[in-house]
């Protein structure tokens, strides 16, 4: 029997990545969030001086990564990053190298080796299309961009970094661009995934839905699309 997994793909600020981690954390699952993995890259890259369009140089820094998950942290050769790979210099450069698909291609076994017994819930772009496309239950989480915005800014600021709303909306919307317009792994739903509108949802309305989903398979084949 093959381990399962839960795919949860969406655009930026979808709230999928708190979605699937309570998702991970009620099943027992582990949790990949490959979105860490382009912006860990993206960081080893602004701080080496690498240049955003050396698709090559990029690939050998995407491929010799050296990272561990622990818990809330996240380590790049043992240095605590997880909230320096979160500024949005560090997302947009992340939105520029993912477009190139030699590094994609030297994601790949790292994000494969995530699928461990019991199972594994993966928040991405790519989850259902590309890297896991036999996955049993597959989710688009998506929102209003006005709604991703103010959720962004309001996790910035939290965190206690400067944050303005109408440069986020323009950010926002010109990484859904390049995202969603890339020739290599597109953002789009996977085949047969359950499109999920979180605009006037709660976390906990969501987590729910998706449990739901994975719990009874055959209660909601009508609702997927
Ligand atoms: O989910 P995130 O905002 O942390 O992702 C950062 C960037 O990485 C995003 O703009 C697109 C890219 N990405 C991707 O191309 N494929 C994935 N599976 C995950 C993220």
């Amino acid at each position: 029997m093959s381990i399962p997994v839960i795919t949860i793909d969406g655009p930026t600020a979808s709230g999928k990545g708190t979605v699937a981690s309570r998702v991970a954390a009620a099943l027992g699952f582990a949790f990949l969030d490959s979105g860490a993995l382009y912006r860990l890259t993206a960081l080893s890259a602004l701080e080496a001086g690498i240049d955003l369009s050396d698709e090559p140089a990029l690939a050998a820094l995407a491929k010799a990564l050296e990272v561990r998950f622990e818990g809330e942290c996240i380590l790049l050769r043992g240095r605590e990053v997880q909230d320096a790979i979160r500024q949005e210099a560090v997302g947009n450069a992340a939105s520029k190298i993912a477009a190139l698909p030699a590094v994609r291609a030297a994601l790949v076994g790292l994000q494969h080796g995530f699928r461990q017994p019991p199972g594994l819930v993966a928040d991405g772009r790519d989850m259902g299309t590309v890297i896991f496309p036999d996955a049993p239950l597959k989710v688009f989480l998506t929102a209003s961009a006005e709604a991703r915005a103010s959720r962004r800014y309001k996790q910035l600021i939290d965190k206690g970094f400067p944050a303005n709303m109408t440069a986020l909306l323009q950010d926002l919307k010109e990484r859904d661009a390049r995202d969603t317009g890339r020739a290599t792994a597109p953002l789009k739903p996977a085949e047969g995934a359950h499109v999920l509108d979180t605009s006037d949802m709660t976390i906990e309305q969501a987590v729910t839905q998706v449990l739901d989903w994975y719990r009874r398979p055959g209660d909601s084949l009508a609702q997927g699309n």
